[in-house]
């Protein structure tokens, strides 16, 4: 029997009101997040993943607006909270971990200190448990000598390291959902495979829920059970991963994957896509892919697709997949 969602995503659309009009960065956006589970969402450079993540916590950075939409978590929604309440709701039952850990870990405190502090915030933990509670945890993400690292500060560490200390920090609370934003293009392949590995494991140990943000398609192959292909603010095509990487159904999915490179080819060039992502202030008309879709017809300049049923639990935003 499927499980139950623990967040459900609906209609979630975010805005930026500039001198040239209101752009609908992140257009009706749904999804449900489940326990154990993880959610792949892919899409080129400025399609709308981050601000997606960050609308779901209500971090959308002004003069950005979170237009419209709802968020639950167990049926509450996180949009209509006092800060204070959604607050608690950060970091303790949805976490998040970016691409750059230096940004997110304050360089002035020891590491240790900084994980001890998620639990004392959120669970009210006595200072002396929260610290060994926070070295236990180092060295569950595979810190070796994690208690000597605790008192190192974030300088000190390598990126790898650094990524470990944040996946801490967001799992000591266990919660329920996990945002991962690009949390391992930083980092080089041997790493990447071993943060990944990690996520995952702590997944199946905690039965998280996870949102995993990627321009890296291959990346996304390995972790996710299903994946939500973004386009200029909408989700294009929403299917289960491998039906999606065997047989995408969307042309821009197509596209991405053409776009992918293969070590089985020999001529060494890859079929880049055509065109450039819109101007979210000047979308084409009808599919915002028309302009750049390589099987465009008539119909596509003036019908804006939904996303429809396609079967076999799959989704596509295309008039011609799925009229
Ligand atoms: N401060 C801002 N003012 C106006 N528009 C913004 C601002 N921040 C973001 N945007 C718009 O929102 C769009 C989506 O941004 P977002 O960061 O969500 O993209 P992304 O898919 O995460 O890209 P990347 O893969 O590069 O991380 C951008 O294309 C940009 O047009
Ligand atoms: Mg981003």
């Amino acid at each position: 029997m499927p499980r139950q969602p623990v967040l459900e995503v609906r209609d979630l659309t975010v805005t930026f009101a500039g001198e040239r009009g209101v752009a609908r960065v992140v257009d009706g956006v749904s999804f449900d997040l489940t326990p154990g589970r993880t959610l792949g969402l892919v899409g080129e450079s400025g399609c709308g993943k981050s601000l997606t993540a960050l609308a779901l916590l209500g971090l959308v950075p002004p003069p950005g607006r979170i237009a419209g939409g709802t968020v639950r978590l167990d049926g509450r929604d996180l949009l209509l909270l006092p800060e204070a309440e959604l607050d608690a709701v950060r970091g303790r039952r949805v976490a998040m971990i970016f691409q750059e850990p230096m940004t997110a870990l304050n360089p002035v405190f020891p590491v240790g200190d900084q994980i001890a502090e998620v639990l004392r915030v959120h669970a009210a933990t006595p200072r002396r448990q929260a610290q060994e509670a926070a070295i236990a945890m180092m060295a569950r993400v595979g810190i070796a000598d994690a208690g000597a690292r605790a008192g190192d500060y974030p300088h000190q560490l390598s990126g790898g390291m650094r990524q470990r200390v944040m996946i801490a920090m967001a799992m000591i609370c266990r919660p329920d959902v996990l945002i991962a934003d690009e949390p391992t293009t930083a980092l080089d392949v041997t790493v990447q495979a071993q943060i990944l590995d990690l996520m995952l494991e702590m997944q199946a140990e905690f039965g998280t829920a996870i949102l995993f943000i990627s321009h890296d398609l291959a990346v996304v192959s390995e972790v996710a059970d299903e994946v939500m292909v973004m386009y200029a603010g909408r989700i294009v095509e929403r299917s289960p991963a491998v039906s999606l990487f065997g047989a995408p159904l969307h042309p821009y999915t197509l596209g991405l994957l053409q776009s992918l490179p293969r070590v089985d080819r020999r001529t060494g060039r890859l079929p880049a896509m055509r065109g450039g992502v819109p101007d979210p202030c000047a979308l084409p008309r009808g599919c915002r892919y028309s302009d750049r879709c390589p099987e465009v017809e008539n119909k596509c300049r003036t019908r804006d697709p939904a996303l429809n049923g396609a079967g076999a639990g799959r989704w596509v935003a295309c008039v011609k997949v799925a009229p």
